[in-house]
């Protein structure tokens, strides 16, 4: 039974996670953890600037004339902001965050600046159109660090994490409905098992699925009690001690409250179109289906030699190909095991890159 067993290796790995924690992590009550002071290691900071710099840092000779603009769409904590703006000086920055305590942080970390800041505080999905109220139509870089910031995790009451008991909430935009809490109130049996297998790839849906239907779980704690003891015996020796049983339920859950889909959808379909010619969309992921952002890139042909020879004769009557993966990031550029070695939560980022070649 999980309860005899040592404490597994993910519960201790984190130092705030008090040894406490782990000693209660198996259905016994869940100790409050004291609240880490706002923190978050941006993750791919190298490579960003790398892929973002060259479109920003023509300071005075960009063809705009300007240094462009620069447009982080969650920007979080300002970590890649303040990267970024250590090496180029754009004329504007538009740092938008769904998430208004991430915002206000990441605003007076960044308050000695230069550089003029707009902030925002919406999703991304209203990119197009909060650009559109400041008059902005085109921008040269765009960057999206897509999931969870370290305060939303580590924040033991934004309820997404497993690993302190609080309300089961995860909404990044606290102000926004439903909370976790509410969807696992009224989802019926099978709308949680699809979700559970299209968000969170979870083997075990239908039983993990009934499991919770039957608890109807308030608190985080409650979750993964529920789900440890609804996961086959099969499918807990699968994931080993590294991996709490319900962390795949989480994701699945924070994916469905966020509609984390449904916002890199339209930030797929309207980042590539508020590029300027030249200008470039980098995106961080750390799902698998961030590999639409390459496919994206590839709805028309890089290059007229990327075309099939019957086709390449007749290039110069198509459409010219308006958008293209940058070299060097298509599949999606990993971490440095040098990064790796400091923060481990960085193993499933991968950096794509956009950018657009034509109007
Ligand atoms: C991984 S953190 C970003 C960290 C940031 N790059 C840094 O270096 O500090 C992701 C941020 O994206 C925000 N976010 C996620 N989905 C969003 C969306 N659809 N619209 C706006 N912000 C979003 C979250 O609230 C979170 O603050």
């Amino acid at each position: 039974m999980w309860g005899q067993r040592k404490p597994p290796r993910w519960a201790a790995r984190r130092g705030q996670i008090t040894r406490n924690l782990t000693d209660s992590l198996h259905f016994g009550t869940r100790p409050k953890v004291s609240e880490p002071a706002p923190r978050h290691e941006s993750v791919l900071t190298r490579e960003v600037c790398r892929a973002l710099t060259p479109v920003l840092g023509r300071r005075t000779t960009n063809h705009r004339g300007g240094g462009g603009t620069l447009v982080d769409a969650t920007t979080g904590l300002g970590g890649h902001v303040v990267a970024l703006l250590a090496q180029v000086q754009p004329d504007r920055v538009v740092a938008l965050d769904r998430d208004p305590e991430a915002l206000a942080i990441a605003r007076e970390r960044l308050a000695d600046q230069r550089c003029p800041i707009t902030w925002i505080d919406a999703p991304f999905s209203e990119l197009r159109a909060r650009l559109a109220e400041l008059g902005i139509t085109g921008v040269e870089a765009i960057l999206a660090d897509l999931g969870v910031s370290s305060i939303q995790l580590d924040q033991g009451r934004r309820g997404f994490s497993f690993r302190a008991s609080a309300p089961l909430d995860m909404r990044m935009d606290p102000r926004r409905s439903p909370s976790a809490a509410e969807v696992l109130a009224a989802i019926d049996e099978a709308s949680l098992t699809r979700l559970l297998r299209d968000y969170g790839e979870e083997p075990d849906a239908r039983r993990i699925a009934a499991a919770i239907c039957r608890a109807r779980p308030t608190t985080t704690g409650e979750l993964a009690d529920v789900v440890a003891t609804a996961m086959s015996a099969p499918q807990r020796r699968k994931l080993g001690t590294r991996v709490h049983p319900a962390t795949r339920t989480f994701q699945a859950l924070r994916i469905h409250v966020n509609d984390e889909l449904g916002e890199l959808d339209r930030l797929l379909h309207d980042g590539p179109e508020l590029l300027n010619v030249g200008g470039r969309m980098a995106v961080i992921s750390f799902h698998p289906r961030g590999g639409r952002v390459d496919k994206r890139g590839r709805q028309e042909p890089a290059s007229p030699l990327a075309r099939p020879p019957a086709i390449r004769r007749r290039a110069r009557e198509l459409p010219r190909p308006r958008r293209a993966i940058v070299q060097g990031f298509a599949g999606g550029v990993a971490p440095s095991d040098e990064e790796l070695d400091s923060n481990p939560r960085a193993r499933s980022a991968r950096l794509r890159v956009l950018e657009r070649i034509a109007s």
